[in-house]
């Protein structure tokens, strides 16, 4: 067993030093093959989410539960959100029960910040525009696995960029531990702000020289009111067509966070291609979420 870190909250990747992605990145490897621990005391979750989720909701919670933890039930619909809760009402009532860990997505950028003095450990689960870090981590884990390094990678990030916590973390943090970060799409979608982490080229150049083709999602209710939008024109400009596909390089891998918009972001038979790590992407999420969860009950003398 690798050592294992300490951790109060994951709210951003930037928080993270190099050292640490890698003990996380090491210990999600190891509860993959197998490892697990055993709590001192029972512990409940609840994961809070303010947005639609698949992915990060149910693999948070299957990590919590392979872990070992109690997970109480949250859904904004039913609960008393309805009736003019606020979110700091709600987790100073979900800690007040008893809830010590609480995995929060919110349509609000740093909605966490008058939250951390509760005696909860929050864990990002997204928050508006701004990070993701849990998919950056199980990214990175995909690619380590792939490449067992991340010098000298050339990481292509593809489309809609500006509205993306997911391009925000991973240029970020993969311009941090050495690789190079190309970003092509549609310029309306694009935000100087990210010249900081990377260089915007053209999409068929960078999918022939990139080893990481990571496509992002189109994020339709973030563009409320364009009405201009073509899947076809946008799939046939910027997506990963099948022709695009046959030029990537031998031994590139292709990678989404998904949700995917089928035959928009890729074409529909590539979500399965031999070079896609959509799927491996998924799984990861659970074990890179039990590495995290880890550190957290660490911190919080539960392990
Ligand atoms: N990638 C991701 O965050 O997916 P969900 O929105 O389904 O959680």
């Amino acid at each position: 067993m690798s050592e294992t870190m300490t951790m109060k909250h994951l709210l951003s990747v930037e928080a993270l030093t190099i050292d640490e992605i890698h003990a996380l990145i090491r210990r999600a490897k190891e509860f993959k093959h197998g490892e697990n621990v055993t709590l001192k005391r029972q512990v409940f979750a609840s994961n809070l989410f303010f947005e639609n989720s698949t992915r990060t909701h149910r693999s948070f919670e299957m990590a919590q539960k392979k872990l070992g933890m109690g997970v109480i039930q949250f859904e904004p619909s039913t609960s008393s959100v309805n009736k003019g809760e606020t979110l700091y009402d709600t987790v100073l009532t979900m800690a007040a029960i008893g809830v010590e860990v609480m995995v929060i997505r919110h349509p609000q950028d740093e909605y966490y910040a008058d939250l951390l003095h509760l005696p909860v450990s929050i864990i990002n689960g997204g928050d508006g525009r701004g990070q993701h870090p849990t998919q950056c981590l199980l990214d990175l884990m995909t690619i380590h696995e792939e490449f067992g390094t991340f010098e000298g990678l050339k990481v292509a990030i593809l489309g809609d960029i500006r509205y993306s916590r997911v391009a925000r973390s991973n240029a970020m943090v993969l311009k941090r531990l050495g690789a190079t970060v190309l970003f092509a799409g549609p310029e309306f979608w694009y935000d100087e702000a990210f010249d900081a982490f990377g260089t915007r080229v053209d999409v068929d150049e960078v999918i022939k020289e990139a080893d990481v083709v990571m496509l992002l999602r189109v994020q339709h209710e973030r563009h409320a009111g364009d009405e201009s939008f073509s899947k076809e024109s946008y799939h046939a400009q910027y997506g990963l067509t099948n022709k695009r596909w046959k030029t990537m390089k031998p031994g590139a891998i292709l990678m989404h966070p998904a949700p995917v918009n089928r035959d928009v972001e890729l074409a529909d038979a590539l979500v399965e291609a031999k070079n896609s790590r959509i799927v491996r992407q998924m799984e990861n999420g659970v074990f890179i979420r039990m590495a995290v969860l880890e550190a957290i009950l660490k911190g919080r003398g539960v392990l």
